[in-house]
């Protein structure tokens, strides 16, 4: 079976998560992709994190599957000359490194173009061109900060907090994976290529948009009614961290269950969504909540969210989570356990989806990794083995019309 992005030739000149976790995604879908990696060092990930000696780390091999790999040392004269090579055969080149740092290596936008007009030339940059801050190196808890993640997640009696999931790095990534498509499909009208830059700080704060409408509201009519701070209280002139609310019109909560004390993840997190409100009673046996008129509606549950809340925690004192879910589900309750990653990595449905994923390495052995997220009906996404350190040298530079003794002096001179 064909793949929907065979034929499509990509030059990855990334390096850590975010520019990576973009190229393995096209890689995933079809597209030839080629990492080109300094000689003798590699991505900086290979060594970031090892738990086994001397062999690629997991940080590496985890956002690196389906890729080759090319050895050049792109400041030397040989390998700006593969590289040109390269970029005259390829239809994307993406690159994440530090602002300027592509043009200074002597591959500015113009001389790209040049050598290829129907390049595409996609980065992440920490911020957006042109922006104040738009000289700075970034890394993903600098992005969550800087793109309102931060100042918004966490409790209110707490520090601006970090989240677990790569808002910064991975969710770039995504965002760039986006434009890199919408350019080839513009491409294809026009025969031009085009630049695409995705920033850091965008790319979070397009997950935080919630959160600017409710700095709008706030400054509207001063307070936020689905915040645990209402009506109770107090609010600033700023949208504050609302702990573990539901964020949306449906208010929830992570709920203690059965073990909590001693398993830090037994718990659930649990919404009240309105239109199930009988239905949370009747599970809760507390159908005499349905008619009241101090329960029945959202505005009038407002003020005591929190003391219903405690009365789930009782519900579920005696049932672990996942108990506890099973007897939620009946009555149609929007519902999950709190999932440590021990779970995940076990869990059969994510295993059987594909999104879990055993993958065989040369040196490092079998480990797990994330595969796609997301499932097509005519596509089963194989995950490979990322490559060794220079795995595919030769063959590209072959490919590329190199011959042998041109390719033994391109190694004598460590410009491969
Ligand atoms: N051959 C020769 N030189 C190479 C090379 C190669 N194959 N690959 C990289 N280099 C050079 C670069 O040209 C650069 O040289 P210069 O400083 O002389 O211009 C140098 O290696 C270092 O690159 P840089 O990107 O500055 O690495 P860093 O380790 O100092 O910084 C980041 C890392 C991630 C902070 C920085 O790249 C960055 O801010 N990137 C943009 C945002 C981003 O993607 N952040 C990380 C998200 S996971």
């Amino acid at each position: 079976m064909t793949k929907p992005l065979e034929g499509i030739k990509i030059i990855d000149f990334t390096h850590v998560q975010a520019g990576p976790a973009c190229t393995q995604m096209l890689a995933w879908f079809g597209a030839d992709v080629v990492k080109v990696e300094r000689p003798g060092a590699g991505d900086v990930t290979r060594t970031q994190l090892r738990h086994v000696k001397d062999v690629d780390a997991l940080y590496f091999t985890m956002l690196n599957s389906n890729k080759k790999s090319l050895t050049l040392d792109t400041k030397t004269a040989k390998g700006k000359e593969v590289l040109e090579r390269l970029i005259r055969e390829s239809d994307v080149l993406v690159e994440n490194f530090a602002p300027g740092a592509l043009d200074r290596m002597g591959f500015t936008w113009e001389h790209i173009s040049e050598l290829n007009p129907g390049m595409i030339v996609a980065s992440v940059k920490g911020f957006s061109d042109g922006h104040h801050y738009e000289d700075l190196k970034v890394y993903e808890n600098v992005a969550q900060c800087a793109g309102g993640a931060a100042s918004t997640t966490g409790f209110w009696d707490g520090p601006p907090t970090v989240s677990g999931a790569a808002l910064g790095d991975s969710n770039t990534g995504m965002h760039l994976a986006i434009g890199i498509l919408t350019a080839l499909h513009q491409r294809d009208k026009t025969g031009k290529g085009q630049k695409v830059g995705v920033s850091m700080q965008d790319s979070v704060l397009n997950l935080c948009r919630v959160k600017l409408r409710d700095q709008q509201r706030l400054e509207a009519v001063g307070y936020l009614e689905e915040y645990p701070q209402y009506p109770h209280g107090e609010f600033g002139d700023v949208v504050p961290r609302g702990g573990n609310a539901g964020g949306g019109g449906q208010p929830g909560w992570v709920l203690k269950c059965k073990g909590w004390e001693t398993d830090p993840n037994a718990y659930i997190y649990f919404t009240i969504q309105s239109q199930a409100w009988p239905n949370v009673c009747k599970a809760l046996g507390r159908e005499e909540w349905i008619e009241d008129p101090a329960y029945s509606t959202p505005i009038a549950r407002q003020d005591k969210i929190f003391d219903i809340f405690a009365v789930i925690e009782e519900w579920l004192a005696d049932k672990t989570k996942f108990e506890a879910i099973d007897i939620l589900r009946t009555f149609d309750i929007p519902c999950a356990p709190v999932l440590s990653m021990k779970e995940i990595a076990n869990d059969p449905s994510l295993r059987k989806s594909g999104t879990i994923v055993e993958v065989a390495h040369p040196t490092l052995g079998t480990y797990l990794t994330v595969g796609s997220p997301i499932k097509f009906s005519d596509l089963d996404v194989e995950v490979t083995a990322s490559p060794l350190l220079g795995q595919h040298t030769n063959e590209i530079l072959t490919g590329l019309g190199y011959n042998q003794q041109e390719i033994a002096e391109l190694h004598d001179e460590n410009a491969v």
